[in-house]
C-alpha cells in the first residue's frame, strides 16, 4: 500500500472508532447510567428490589454491556485493522453499515424495554441488527488478518477468541429474544435465561477482552514485566469452564473457577508486582497503574461476592453487588484508565484534555462503587436497614464519575490533534490542567 493510501486508510479509521466512542459514551450517560441511577433511586425509595419493572433493569444493562462497552470494543477493533500491516484498504462502507446497524440495534433494544410498543417486532429486530453488525465486523477482522506465519501472540489469541465468544453471545442473545417474542408475555426476558446471558456476556467476552489489552499494553504503560502467556491462556480457559457451569446451574463450582481464573490472572498479569520498566504516562494522570491495579482487586471482590451470594442471597443483595463489583469497579474503572490512555491517540492523535478530571473520575467512580458494593447486601437483603440511605449517594457518585469521564473525552475529541495544538498554542496541552 501506497503512503498516501496508508495515511487515507488511517484517516477513516480515525474517524470511525472516533463515531463508535460518541455513540458509545452516549448510551453509557443516558441509557445506561441515568436509567441505573433512576432504577436504584427508585429501588431505594421503595425499599424493595423488585419495586421496578425486569424490563427497565435489562435495558439499563443492555445499554451498557453492549451500548457502551461493545460499541468501544468494535471500533477500537476496526480501529486495529489499519495496524495490522495488512496490504487491504481500510473496509470503510463494512465499517460505517456496522456503526449503523450496531447503533440502531442497541437503540431498539432499550427503547423496546422502557416502552413496549411493537415489542413482539422490535425486540427480535434489535438481536437480528446487533448480530448483523457484529458479523460485518468480524468479516472484517478476519480478512485483514495478517499472513506472517507466526505463532499470534497469548494478548492477541485471547482478543480473537472473545471476538468469537462476542458473536456466539450475540447468536444466543437473537434466539433468546425470537423465543421471547413468539412465546414471552413482555419484552423482559426470564430471570435464569437472563443472568446466564449477562455471565456470558461479562466473563465471555469483557473480562477476557480486558485482559488481552491489558497483557498488551500494561507493560507498556504501567512497565509491568511482560505477561506469562501460559497462565493468561489458562484464567481464560478457566473463565470459560465457569460460563458453561453457570449455563449448567453448577453456580457453586462457577463461583470457584471464576475466583480462581481472577487470581491467575492477576498472577499472569504480574499487576501487583513492582515495576520492571518506567512507566510512560504522557498525557495521564500520573495515577494511572494504581487505578489499573485497583481494578483488580475489584475484580477479586466480585469474585467473593459471588462466592457469598451462592451461599446466602435471598433477594439479590449479594449477585447485585457481586455484578456492580465486575461492571463497575473492573470494567469500566479498566476502561477509565486504559481509555484515558489510548482513546485521544486513537481518535486522532489527540491529547488528553484534563488530567485532573481523569484522577477524579475514577476517584469519585471507586468511591461511589464502593458503597453501592457494601451497603446492597445489607439493604436488600434485609441485614441492616439504614444501608438503604446509603444506596442513593453510590449512585450520584458513580453518576458524577461517568459525567466527568465523558465530558473529559468530549473535551479531548473537540480540540484539535496534538501537532496542532502545540503549533497554536504551545501552553494549551493537558500539562498541569
Ligand atoms: C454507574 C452507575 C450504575 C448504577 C446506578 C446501576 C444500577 C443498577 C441497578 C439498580 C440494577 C438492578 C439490579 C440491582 O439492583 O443490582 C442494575 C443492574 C445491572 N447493571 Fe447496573 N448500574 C450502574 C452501572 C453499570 C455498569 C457500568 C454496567 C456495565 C458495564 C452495568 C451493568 C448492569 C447489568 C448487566 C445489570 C443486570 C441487568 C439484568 O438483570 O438484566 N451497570 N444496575
Amino acid at each position: 500500500m501506497s503512503d498516501a493510501a496508508r495515511i487515507q486508510s488511517e484517516r477513516q479509521s480515525q474517524r470511525l472508532v472516533t463515531a463508535y466512542i460518541v455513540s458509545g459514551m452516549f448510551f453509557m450517560l443516558l441509557p445506561g447510567t441515568f436509567l441505573g441511577v433512576w432504577n436504584l433511586l427508585n429501588i431505594s425509595q421503595a425499599h424493595l428490589p423488585s419495586a421496578l419493572p425486569q424490563a427497565w433493569l435489562q435495558a439499563h444493562g443492555q445499554a451498557q454491556i453492549f451500548g457502551w462497552i461493545g460499541s468501544f470494543i468494535l471500533g477500537i477493533g476496526f480501529y486495529s485493522l489499519t495496524k495490522m500491516q495488512s496490504s487491504r484498504a481500510f473496509p470503510s462502507l463494512a465499517a460505517w453499515a456496522a456503526w449503523v446497524l450496531w447503533t440502531l440495534g442497541v437503540s431498539l433494544r432499550w427503547t423496546t424495554g422502557i416502552i413496549h410498543a411493537y415489542w413482539r417486532i422490535l425486540l427480535p429486530l434489535s438481536g437480528v441488527l446487533e448480530l448483523a453488525a457484529f458479523v460485518l465486523f468480524y468479516r472484517s477482522v478476519r480478512r485483514h488478518r495478517t499472513n506472517s506465519g507466526n505463532k499470534p501472540e497469548a494478548w492477541m489469541r485471547l482478543v480473537g477468541y472473545s471476538t468469537i465468544v462476542f458473536l456466539l453471545a450475540l447468536t444466543v442473545n437473537c434466539w433468546l429474544l425470537v423465543g421471547q417474542a413468539l412465546r414471552g408475555g413482555s419484552p423482559a426476558l426470564s430471570h435464569v435465561p437472563d443472568q446466564q446471558f449477562i455471565v456470558l456476556a461479562v466473563w465471555g467476552v469483557l473480562v477476557p477482552t480486558i485482559w488481552g489489552f491489558n497483557a498488551r499494553w500494561l507493560p507498556i504503560f504501567a512497565g509491568l514485566k511482560q505477561p506469562d502467556d501460559w497462565g493468561l491462556l489458562s484464567a481464560y480457559f478457566l473463565g470459560l469452564a465457569g460460563v458453561a457451569a453457570t449455563f449448567l446451574s453448577l453456580l457453586p463450582i462457577a463461583s470457584v473457577l471464576f475466583l480462581a481464573a481472577a487470581i491467575l490472572s492477576i498472577l499472569a498479569l504480574h499487576v501487583w508486582e513492582p515495576a520492571v520498566n518506567p512507566p510512560k504516562l504522557l498525557n495521564v494522570h500520573p495515577s494511572f497503574a494504581w487505578f489499573a491495579r485497583l481494578a483488580y482487586i475489584w475484580l477479586l471482590v466480585s469474585c467473593a461476592l459471588t462466592l457469598l451470594a451462592v451461599r446466602f442471597d435471598q433477594s439479590g443483595g449479594f449477585w447485585g453487588a457481586s455484578r456492580h463489583a465486575l461492571t463497575v469497579g473492573f470494567v469500566a474503572g479498566m476502561v477509565f484508565t486504559v481509555g484515558q490512555r489510548i482513546l485521544p491517540a486513537f481518535c486522532g492523535m489527540r491529547v488528553l484534555w484534563s488530567k485532573k478530571l481523569m484522577f477524579w473520575s475514577l476517584l469519585l467512580l471507586f468511591a461511589g462503587c464502593a458503597l453501592r458494593v457494601s451497603f446492597e447486601p445489607l439493604a436488600y437483603e434485609n441485614l441492616w436497614a439504614p444501608a438503604w440511605k446509603v444506596l442513593p449517594a453510590s449512585a450520584v457518585l458513580e453518576l458524577l464519575a461517568v459525567t466527568l469521564f465523558a465530558l473529559n473525552i468530549s473535551v479531548t475529541l473537540l480540540r484539535p490533534p496534538a501537532h496542532l495544538l502545540v503549533h497554536l498554542k504551545p501552553n494549551l496541552t493537558s500539562r498541569g490542567r
